[in-house]
């Protein structure tokens, strides 16, 4: 097994010492500070690991549960702590999947698990998400899809790289889908509770026993850099497999990690971060959607959750010319060409950063480089 790169990871390779002047394309919140959690930080904390569970902090996967509405439907033994929703989703379809099974996953998607599963070696089969549809994951296709081969599905929800959002009649269908060829269910929630026009859906560790959810503090507070996840599943096994697998990479979490993240997520505190992130969020949407409108040839689906969106360029302009073109003098801003996710046609708009993102200066010279594209 070799894990070999995908396009999007190749693209941010490539274009890391690029020192962009702006960037059109924030993927998370705007970024707390060290400073923000000292007042609830103890300096005798030891820098040994927690010393208290294989599976992270109880007070911790406590508020996990919280946050994802599943108090009295999991239990803090269903929560398993991880660097980030990218170790939760290795850990499970790592475990699960086998050379020769069969996942189903959609596109435009996260990446990830076809990376693994072509690793693996098992059968990947795809569920077109289509534009002209809203970017809405096709119910219909996805159940002709599944079969008695169907070891997982892996979905993303709200959607990266679209902003697409199952509502709870939507999940409960896929329950059925999943449950009816006995298939392991996962979805990512990564950019859950940044949703702009219907409700959170419900976390599926909580509608089915077989369904994993998985999620991290990265994108709606803004703390990628704390490498701090979840795995939330009602089946033991499949935790204690994980744990396993993770015994042998990294061991055990980073107790930095577990710690602030806990005080990040206690009530008190979460709900006024998550209030600040959403406010700010449809701000810097609102400026996106007016922006997009005003250019000529230029459309988009506007997300209807989560930070980011594809926009169609013009017609005739290609994705990773045009991403490449703009890292060069005079525009020096960057974004993500489609092609990173199969999608040749389109530009990845994103609406993070928080109040100081300045996406003016950014849209600005994107417009220019639209403009002055037949010239180039
Ligand atoms: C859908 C999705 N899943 C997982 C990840 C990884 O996030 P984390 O920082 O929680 O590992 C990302 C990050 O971009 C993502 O968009």
């Amino acid at each position: 097994m070799k894990v070999k790169i995908h396009t999007l990871f190749q693209y941010l390779l490539e274009t890391t010492d690029a020192e962009p002047e702006a960037i059109v394309g924030f993927s998370l919140s705007g970024s707390p500070v060290l400073g923000d959690y000292l007042d609830a930080l103890d300096p005798k904390l030891s820098l040994d690991w927690n010393n208290r569970d294989f599976r992270g902090l109880p007070e911790l996967r406590s508020h996990v549960l919280s946050q994802a509405g599943l108090h009295g439907r999991c239990r803090t033994e269903d929560v398993l702590i991880t660097a980030g929703a990218a170790e939760a989703n290795y850990l499970a379809i790592m475990q699960l999947l086998q050379p020769g099974d069969e996942i189903v996953i959609e596109t435009p998607g996260w990446p990830q698990a076809e990376v693994l599963a072509k690793a693996i070696g098992a059968k990947i089969v795809k569920v077109t998400r289509q534009e002209s549809d809203g970017w809405h994951l096709p119910l219909d296709r996805l159940r002709d899809a599944v079969s008695e081969r169907t070891r997982m599905i892996f979905v993303t929800n709200p959607n990266n790289p679209t902003g697409d959002l199952l509502s709870a009649a939507q999940l409960d269908e896929l329950v059925d889908i999943a449950s009816g060829v006995g298939a392991w269910l996962l979805v990512d929630e990564v950019y859950a509770g940044l949703e702009w026009d219907g409700p959170r859906a419900p976390s599926v560790a909580g509608l089915y026993e077989k369904g994993i959810t998985t999620g991290s503090v990265s994108k709606a507070l803004g703390l990628q850099g704390l490498r701090t996840g979840w795995m939330i599943c009602r089946d033991a096994a499949l935790i204690m497999d994980a744990v396993i697998l993770r015994e042998n990479s990294s061991e055990i979490m980073n107790i930095m990690g577990e710690v602030i993240a806990e005080i990040a997520l206690r009530p008190a505190r979460y709900q006024p971060a998550m209030k600040k992130a959403r406010k700010e969020g449809a701000a810097n949407l609102a400026e996106m959607n007016a922006w997009v409108d005003s250019q000529p040839g230029l459309t988009w689906v506007p997300p209807r959750a989560g930070l980011i969106g594809l926009a169609r360029l013009p017609a005739g302009i290609d994705s990773d010319s045009f991403a490449r073109l703009l890292l060069q003098e005079p525009y020096r801003t960057f974004l993500l060409p489609g092609s990173a996710y199969d999608q040749p046609d389109h530009i990845r708009l994103g609406v993070g950063g928080g109040a100081e993102v300045n996406l003016h200066k950014g849209l600005d010279r994107v417009g220019e480089a639209l403009k002055n594209w037949g010239a180039s």
